[in-house]
């Protein structure tokens, strides 16, 4: 599960804590891998030899007999099928060969990804002010995915504080915004910088220690809910991690958890519902307490008592911090100090939900379409 977690891993700047994790475990595997190959390199033409070795006796010696007239041919023939009912349990230790075969596809996969490019300038690099204000901006920027032109000259501002709203259709580029913030990619031009510093000749530990980014898809490692928590702050007390939860309005459900804070909660853990997940990654988001957040608002539908929770724990964690929102509750997105539009790459429009609204373009669209009939709230 860590692999699909690769980028919560960067976001919480935890790499080098997991990669020494994950090299211990990939060790023990390609020195078990090892051990089979070799055993299997001896024991498949060791198997082949044998049996025909088997073959050859019963056909010499019994044709022998056979001639000299002590077997008739029936009994030889007999013998023959016997020999092959014999094999047949060996033949079956050959299914062996493909659980190797597919685990060695595995490992395949795993060295694949360890054979990958490193990140560069992961730790190199120049470092942010211990405060920052949380002064973001883009510059005219532009980025391409491989030869697909993504952002067109995107160029956006959140001042100390304030919360952004990016609405757009989906593929849009939303998400591709706030990748570029925090370096998954490199911008191709232009230029982005938070109190003014180029974030590009920022050592990358020390931007994301500076953002909390929660993703579409709220993360679980495959451990329990302290560890879960801990790696957005790895000296967290106890009393610092009920604080977050509280917070995220997850205290009640964790407290009832069969073990607390040391239940798992992974693949092979205890089964949580989305809105659970949720404000789990909201808690560790809360607990990482970084000046700017990138959140990726999930669109998964919820009761509407898990919604105001959720909601209330976005509050909580957006207040007090630079916040870019991709958006798809109305009630966040009104509370936006602006609001950027995009579409297909290029920022269309720009405003307060009201604004927006008068301008009755893309924004006005995007609200008759989705949001304000989803929301019974709103009149
Ligand atoms: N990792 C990627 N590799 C190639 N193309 C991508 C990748 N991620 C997104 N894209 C493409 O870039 C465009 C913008 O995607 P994205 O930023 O995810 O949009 P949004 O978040 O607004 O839905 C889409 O056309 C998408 O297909
Ligand atoms: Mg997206």
């Amino acid at each position: 599960d860590n692999i699909s977690g690769i980028r919560q891993i960067k976001a919480y700047a935890a790499e080098q804590v997991e990669l020494s994790r994950f090299n211990r475990f990939s060790d023990l595997l390609r020195a078990a891998s090892l051990r089979m190959m070799k055993w299997w390199a001896l024991y498949s033409p060791g198997m082949s030899f044998v049996r025909m070795t088997g073959y050859v006796l019963v056909l010499a010696a019994g044709g022998a007999a056979a001639m000299r007239g002590e077997l008739t041919p029936g009994d030889l023939t007999k013998f023959w099928l016997f020999l092959s009912l014999f094999y047949d349990p060996i033949d079956r230790l050959n299914s062996l060969n493909q659980m190797l075969l597919s685990g060695r596809a595995a490992a395949d996969r795993v060295f694949e990804i360890l054979d990958a490019e490193e990140e560069q300038n992961s730790t190199t690099g120049a470092e942010l002010p211990a405060t920052l204000t949380g002064h973001v901006r883009f510059d005219n920027v532009s980025f391409s995915y491989q030869e697909q032109p993504t952002l067109h000259g995107v160029t956006l501002e959140a001042r100390p504080g304030e919360t952004i709203a990016l609405v757009g259709s989906t593929g849009a580029g939303k998400t591709t915004v706030l990748s570029l913030l925090a370096r998954f990619y490199e911008a191709t031009a232009g230029m982005i910088t938070i109190d003014g510093i180029d974030t590009a000749t920022l050592a990358k530990s020390s931007l994301r220690d500076r953002l909390a980014y929660v993703t579409q898809e709220p993360f679980l490692f495959n451990g329990t809910v302290r560890e879960n928590l801990q790696l957005a702050k790895r000296d967290a007390t106890d009393a610092d991690l009920w604080n977050a939860l509280q917070a995220a309005h997850a205290e009640a459900f964790v407290r009832a958890l069969p073990s607390g804070l040391d239940t798992n909660v992974g693949e092979r853990g205890v089964k949580l519902s989305g809105g659970e997940k949720q404000r789990l990654s909201i808690a560790r988001a809360l607990l990482k307490n970084a000046p700017i957040l990138l959140l990726d608002e999930a669109t998964a539908s919820v009761d509407s008592e898990t919604e105001r929770q959720i909601q209330d724990a976005l509050d909580r964690l957006m207040e007090n911090r630079t916040a870019f929102v991709i958006a798809h509750r109305l009630s966040t997105i009104q509370n936006a100090d602006r609001i950027y539009v995009l579409e297909k790459g290029n920022v269309i429009e720009q405003g307060t939900h009201s604004t927006l609204l008068t301008r009755n373009g893309k924004y006005a669209e995007l609200c008759r379409k989705s949001f304000l009939a989803a929301d019974p709230s709103n009149t």
